[in-house]
């Protein structure tokens, strides 16, 4: 069994690729702080797989205490770095927790990886790169942007490291650049858990749903789309968690074409608010509460990805529709309401 390390395991995206590497066969450590996370996540993850997961509780921004871990930690063939924080709002209010938590953790474990020879690393990138793109559907050769926030800024900086340290080192990276996250296993042991009030759309939709907020705000019906609401693609969380698996597999048969490569992780679909409204109501058959507000600063139109070079490359597709994503959503939520 090859042993890959998973950072922020714990969290949203890496408990789901932890589930997907094992049912593929690796044996999963997992390093996490719990900053945005809880252990009930680790109960969920065993309660799938029935094979617990090795946790060590560890913050990456602590050198020290990772150059320890790896001398503990034998024979890690690969290493997925979830790791990060990524409010956007949060990173504008304070750039420096951003900057010291996205940019310090990636660099610790890029100088461990070297001292042991693990050569093989997936980065969690955004779409965000992108910013307000010139076209669509976006393409990996559309240009980078200037980040919007400092959160963006950490992962543009983040893909840099990793080009520069792939030129001047054994070092093979991918970057998955994923567009919108939603939904939740559909064992509804693990899922997504914002901590206050949620920034993203479709937590916000479950917990209105849920009767937690009254209203949910629709932000913008002006701009330049068909129903005049901004377009994003929503990527059920597990067709994003299994691109890791074969993009790590890819790593580990030596099938990348350069040290670093990107690609798009998204269903190549854009839906606009008003569709994941209704797609909502019509999967659950609760009627949402919601109005139309100003816009939200910093929100570009419209954005989805050409999955075209992850189809061909990785061999990967989104394989679940909008409507099964919400339908998950929504499980989860009435589990998480049930257990509170
Ligand atoms: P998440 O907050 O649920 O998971 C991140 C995990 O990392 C959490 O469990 C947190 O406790 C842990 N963590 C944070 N800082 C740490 C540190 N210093 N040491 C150890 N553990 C630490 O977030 P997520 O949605 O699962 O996102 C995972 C990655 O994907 C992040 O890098 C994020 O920027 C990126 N990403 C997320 C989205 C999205 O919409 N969710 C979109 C694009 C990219
Ligand atoms: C989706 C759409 C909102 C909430 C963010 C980050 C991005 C990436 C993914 C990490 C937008 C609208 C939302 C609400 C609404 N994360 N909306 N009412 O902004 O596309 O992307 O998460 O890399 O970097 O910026 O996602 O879910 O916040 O918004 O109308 O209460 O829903 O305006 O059009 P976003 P989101």
């Amino acid at each position: 069994m090859k042993k890959i390390l998973v950072t922020g395991g714990l969290g949203y995206i890496g408990s789901h690729t932890v589930v997907e590497l094992q049912n593929a066969g690796f044996e999963v450590v997992i390093i996490d702080n719990l900053s945005n996370s809880s252990l009930d996540v680790l109960g969920g993850i065993t309660n799938i797989t029935s094979q617990p997961p090795t946790f060590e509780r560890l913050d990456l921004r602590n050198k020290s205490k990772v150059t320890e871990f790896f001398k503990l930690h034998k024979n890690i063939e690969g290493v997925i770095h979830f790791a990060a924080s990524k409010a956007v709002g949060e990173s504008v209010k304070n750039p420096l927790l951003y900057y010291e938590n996205n940019i310090n953790t990636l660099v610790y474990l890029l100088q461990e990886c070297k001292a042991h020879k693990i050569n093989n690393f997936i980065f969690s990138s955004s779409c965000t790169v992108y910013g307000e793109p010139d076209s669509l559907p976006i393409t990996e050769t559309a240009p980078v942007k200037k980040a919007m926030s400092p959160y963006g800024n950490t992962k543009q900086i983040n893909e840099e490291i990793l080009i520069d340290t792939c030129a001047s080192s054994q070092l093979q990276s991918i970057a998955l650049r994923y567009f919108n996250p939603i939904g939740a296993h559909e064992t509804a042991e693990i899922g997504e858990l914002p901590i206050g009030v949620p920034q993203n759309l479709v937590p916000f939709i479950t917990q209105s749903a849920a009767g937690i907020r009254e209203q949910l705000s629709v932000f913008g019906n002006d701009y330049n789309t068909p129903d005049g609401s901004c377009i994003r693609d929503y990527i059920h969380v597990v067709d994003l968690a299994k691109a890791h698996v074969v993009a790590l597999q890819r790593l580990l048969e030596q099938k990348n074409k350069s040290s670093f490569e990107v690609f798009n992780i998204g269903t190549g679909q854009g839906n606009s608010v008003f569709e994941v409204i209704k797609a909502f109501e019509n999967v659950t058959g609760k009627k949402l509460n919601y109005n139309v507000v100003e816009r939200r600063s910093g929100d570009v139109t419209a954005v989805y990805a050409d999955t075209t070079k992850a189809n061909e490359e990785l061999g990967w597709k989104a394989e679940k529709t909008i409507q099964q994503a919400l339908a998950s959503a929504w499980k989860w939520e009435q589990k998480i309401r049930n257990k509170a």
